[in-house]
């Protein structure tokens, strides 16, 4: 057992499990080195100068993206270009994420991935045929001397939306890289959220290949109100491994430290449950759903 009986516990109660010092000293600091590295090559002159945002009214879609899945693909920031379309930081600052396949492409990224400890924590939660996928660093991006206000916030969401199985079987790993605290932005949720909220919508790629959008999902039941109030801050150390459930109501709010929140996080579905050609994420991007096997260290099918 990778995980406690008590874990398991508060995670099936809770919809987020952190576990602190999941990875020791020596991966935190190469993981770093290596975010590091990625922004300082980030080629932002032949880059398509594409920003990440997934609001109803703001989300992402392009071809670039689409190609991603088994990719190391770069993101901006959606404040990092200014109305005249000149980056409004130095590129390393300008970065809200990188993915989708670093498990794929880079060894760093694979190791830590398909880890024996992850490994054991899939199988402690159940999962019988996990499917590595949507691997990502995401950056907080610190506030500069002169920078206005960071504006890098997450707004409310379930996982589920984004990454949409039959039946929902998606589980977030998400590291931190750096402490994550309010100021620079950590995780909120909502627990016990994933029992009550049900799915309402899910993010597709449009038809014609185009854009993405949200469409509707049937569900049974009132949709709970999301009260600010209900949520719980999830401050946490370098190194802590938050797990984050398909269904839980989580958000993250805006960087307005001059410190820096850097995260390596991706997901599993389970092999067996239903993933079409409607979610953006395919492998390859021609179509298809040809994600790595947790259990058998990246082998593909
Ligand atoms: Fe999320």
């Amino acid at each position: 057992m990778t995980l406690t009986p008590e874990q398991i516990r508060t995670f099936d109660t809770e919809g987020m499990l952190c576990i602190p010092g999941f990875l020791n000293e020596t991966d935190i600091n190469a993981l770093l080195k290596r975010l590091k590295e990625l922004l300082r090559d980030f080629d932002y002159d032949n880059h398509p100068k594409l920003q990440f945002g997934v609001d109803d009214d703001n989300h992402i879609g392009d071809q670039y993206f689409f190609d991603s899945g088994d990719k190391i693909s770069y993101f901006l920031d959606t404040d990092a270009i200014d109305s005249d379309g000149n980056l409004r930081y130095p590129k390393e600052r300008a970065v809200n994420k990188i993915g989708h396949g670093l498990h794929i492409k880079d060894p760093l990224f694979a190791r830590i991935t398909f880890d024996d400890k992850v490994q054991g924590v899939a199988r402690d939660l159940g999962y019988e045929d996990p499917r590595v996928l949507q691997s990502m660093c995401i950056f907080k991006q610190p506030k500069g001397e002169n920078d206005i206000e960071r504006q890098n916030a997450v707004p409310s969401h379930n996982d589920a939306t984004f990454l949409y199985t039959e039946p929902a079987s998606a589980l977030g790993f998400w590291f931190a890289i750096e402490d994550c605290t309010l100021q620079n932005g950590c995780l909120s949720y909502n627990p016990g959220s994933h029992k009550t909220f049900p799915i309402t919508k899910r993010f597709v790629k449009n038809k014609g290949g185009h854009g993405c959008s949200f469409i509707p999902v049937e569900h049974e039941g009132e949709v709970p109100k999301d009260s600010p109030e209900d949520y719980k801050l999830l401050e946490c150390k370098a190194g802590s491994l938050v797990l984050i459930h398909n269904s839980v109501m989580h958000k993250l709010e805006n960087n307005v430290s001059d410190k820096s929140r850097f995260v390596y996080a991706f997901h599993v579905i389970e092999g067996g449950a239903k993933y079409d050609e409607l979610n953006w994420l395919q492998v390859p991007a021609s179509g298809g759903h040809n994600f790595s096997k947790l259990y058998e260290s990246g082998k593909t099918e």
